[in-house]
C-alpha cells in the first residue's frame, strides 16, 4: 500500500501528513501529529477513550480513517480550551473529581461536552446512558456525571 497525503484540519487548522490510507484517525492524531491528549485504550470501538469531534458530533477515532475525516472539522481535548481559560466541562471535571488516574478522561470530557451539546444531558440517567460508552476502570461515573450535570446546568 502506497503512502499519500492527508490534510486534516484539526482544532482550527490544517495539517498535512503522509501516510497509508489504512491509518486510523486516532493512530493519526497520535502517531503522526504528536496530538497524544487523545488516548488508544482497546483500539476498535470498546472503551471512547479514543473520542474526538467530527463536524460537531462524537466518535470513537479508533473505528474511522484519517482519509475519511478529511475535509471536516475534527477537534480534540487539545482544541477544547481556549487559551488560558479551560472549557466549562475540564473545570467541572477538576471540580468534581471526575478521574483518577486520567487515562479515559479526555475521552470522558469529549463525551461530556457532546452530551451537553446535543442535549442528552436532561437527567443523570440520560447522561449515564449517552456516556456508557466511555469506560473508566477506576469507577470515577458519579464523580464524571456531576462534572456533566454541572455544564448542563
Ligand atoms: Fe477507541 Fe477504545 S480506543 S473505543
Amino acid at each position: 500500500e502506497g503512502v499519500t497525503s492527508l490534510q486534516l484540519k484539526i482544532n482550527g487548522t490544517v495539517r498535512t501528513i503522509q501516510a497509508e490510507p489504512r491509518v486510523t484517525l486516532l493512530d493519526a492524531l497520535r502517531e503522526y501529529l504528536d496530538l497524544t491528549g487523545t488516548k488508544k485504550g482497546c483500539d476498535h470501538g470498546q472503551c471512547g477513550a479514543c473520542t474526538v469531534h467530527v463536524d460537531g458530533r462524537r466518535i470513537n477515532s479508533c473505528l474511522t480513517l484519517a482519509v475519511m475525516n478529511q475535509g471536516k472539522e475534527i477537534t480534540t481535548i487539545e482544541g477544547l480550551a481556549q487559551g488560558e481559560a479551560l472549557h466549562p466541562m475540564q473545570e467541572a471535571f477538576l471540580k468534581h473529581d471526575g478521574f483518577q488516574c486520567g487515562y479515559c478522561t479526555p475521552g470522558q470530557i469529549m463525551s461530556g461536552v457532546a452530551c451537553v451539546k446535543e442535549g442528552h444531558a436532561s437527567s443523570d440517567d440520560q447522561t449515564r446512558e449517552w456516556m456508557s460508552g466511555n469506560l473508566c476502570r477506576c469507577g470515577a461515573y458519579p464523580n464524571i456525571v456531576a462534572a456533566v450535570r454541572e455544564v448542563a446546568g
